[in-house]
C-alpha cells in the first residue's frame, strides 16, 4: 500500500486491510538539532496515522484484521495494560471494519488516579463501542481472552485473538513494510540515517523494522530501541525471536543475527508505565522546540534516551538519526498529573 512491492519485501500475499492514508512523513528538528548541537535529528511520524487519533499500531493492525476478516471473523479480542495503545487503535479499527471488539485490560501498572483509570485511551475505547474487561494486574489475560473468545465461539460467534500490542509475527509485517517506505522515502529525500531510534514495548515495531531490513539486504544494526516494558535480556531475546519469525514469513531462507538487535535499557526507570524524570523533560523539550507531542510511558522514554546519547557524545555531529514517533498521545491525558 504505502511503496510499491520492493523485490525481496513483497507482502502482496499477506491479507491486508488499508487503514493508512499512505506514507508518514519524515521531518527535519532543525530547533531541536540546533538545541542539542551535536546530531542531526529527524522524525518519522506514526503518530499521523488517520485513524482512532493514530499511532504504530495502524501499520501491525492492517495485517491483524486483513487476516481476521480473511477468516470470516465478526469479533476481534485484545489485551494490554489499562492505557493501552494498541487496545484503543484495535477498537478504532474494529469500528472501522464493522467488527465486534473486546478489550481485556489489566492493572499492571501501579496507577489507580481518575485520569489514568478512566481518561487517555480508556475514554477512547468506551466512544469506539468496546466492551472492556478490566482485570488485575496478575492475572492472565491472554488465557481470560482465549476463554472468552471459546465462550462467544460456543454462541455461533467467530472470534479472532490479537496478541499484547499486536506483536504477532503477521502483525510485525507492518513494520517490514515501514523499513521499505524508510527505505524509499531515504531514496527520495537523499538521506542517509545512521541510527533509527524506536522505543521497545512489545517488541513488534522493533522486529519488524529489523525483519524488514534484513530481507532488503540492509544493515539492521541501524535500528537502536530503548526497552520501555522488560529489562535488556527479556526484550534482546523476545524481539530476535520475533524479528525471526517475522523473516520466516517473508522469506525463510534469513535469520537475524543476535547482534543485529540493538536494546539499551537506561531509560526504562522502575518499571513499565512509571514515569521518569528523563521523560518528563524530554516530552517537555520537544513539545517547547518543535510544538511536537510524546506519550509518557513510550515515545517519551525512547526520545530520552536519544537526548541522553546526544547530550552524552555518543552520536558524532552531523549524523543523521531518525526518532520514530509512535504515538501515543491520549496517554498524555491519563498521566495529567505528573506534568
Ligand atoms: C505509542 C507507542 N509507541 C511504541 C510502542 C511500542 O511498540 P511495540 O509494542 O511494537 O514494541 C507502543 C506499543 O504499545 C505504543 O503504543
Amino acid at each position: 500500500m504505502n511503496v510499491a512491492p520492493h523485490p525481496h519485501l513483497d507482502l502482496s500475499k499477506f491479507p491486508r486491510h488499508a487503514l493508512l492514508e499512505g506514507p508518514t512523513p519524515i521531518q527535519h528538528l532543525p530547533r531541536l538539532s540546533a538545541r542539542l548541537a551535536g546530531a542531526d535529528i529527524y522524525v518519522k511520524r506514526e503518530d499521523l496515522t488517520g485513524l482512532g487519533g493514530g499511532g504504530n499500531k495502524l501499520r501491525k493492525l492492517e495485517f491483524l484484521i486483513g487476516e481476521a476478516l480473511a477468516r470470516g471473523a465478526d469479533t476481534i479480542i485484545t489485551v494490554g495494560a489499562r492505557q493501552s495503545n494498541h487496545a484503543r487503535l484495535t477498537a478504532a479499527a474494529a469500528a472501522r471494519v464493522g467488527l465486534q471488539c473486546e478489550l481485556v485490560l489489566t492493572r499492571t501498572v501501579p496507577r489507580s488516579d481518575h485520569d489514568y483509570m478512566e481518561n487517555g485511551n480508556v475514554l477512547l475505547d468506551a466512544l469506539f463501542g468496546a466492551r472492556v474487561h478490566d482485570l488485575p494486574g496478575s492475572a492472565n489475560a491472554l488465557q481470560f481472552a482465549e476463554e472468552r473468545a471459546n465462550e462467544l465461539r460456543a454462541q455461533g460467534r467467530n472470534v479472532y485473538v490479537c496478541p499484547l500490542g499486536g506483536s504477532s509475527p503477521v502483525g510485525c509485517l507492518g513494520y517490514a513494510d515501514c523499513a521499505a517506505e524508510i527505505v524509499a522515502q531515504s531514496h527520495a529525500l537523499a538521506l542517509s540515517f545512521d541510527r533509527i531510534v524506536v522505543p521497545n514495548g512489545s517488541g513488534g515495531m522493533h522486529a519488524g523494522l529489523v525483519a524488514g531490513f534484513v530481507a532488503l539486504g540492509l544493515d539492521a544494526e541501524r535500528v537502536a530501541a530503548f526497552t520501555v516494558y522488560g529489562n535488556r535480556a527479556h526484550a534482546h531475546a523476545t524481539t530476535l525471536d520475533k524479528a525471526n519469525q517475522t523473516l520466516q514469513l517473508i522469506n525463510p531462507a534469513l535469520r537475524v543475527q543476535e547482534d543485529a538487535i540493538s536494546i539499551d535499557e537506561a531509560q526504562l526507570g522502575p518499571g513499565y508505565g512509571i514515569p521518569t524524570d528523563t521523560m518528563r523533560s524530554a516530552v517537555r523539550l520537544m513539545a517547547s522546540t518543535e510544538g511536537l507531542l510524546l506519550d509518557p510511558v513510550y515515545s517519551g522514554k525512547a526520545f530520552a534516551g536519544l537526548v541522553e546519547n546526544v547530550t552524552a557524545g555518543k552520536y558524532a555531529a552531523g549524523q543523521k538519526i531518525l526518532f520514530v514517533m509512535s504515538g501515543g498521545l491520549p496517554g498524555l491525558f491519563a498521566y495529567r498529573n505528573e506534568f
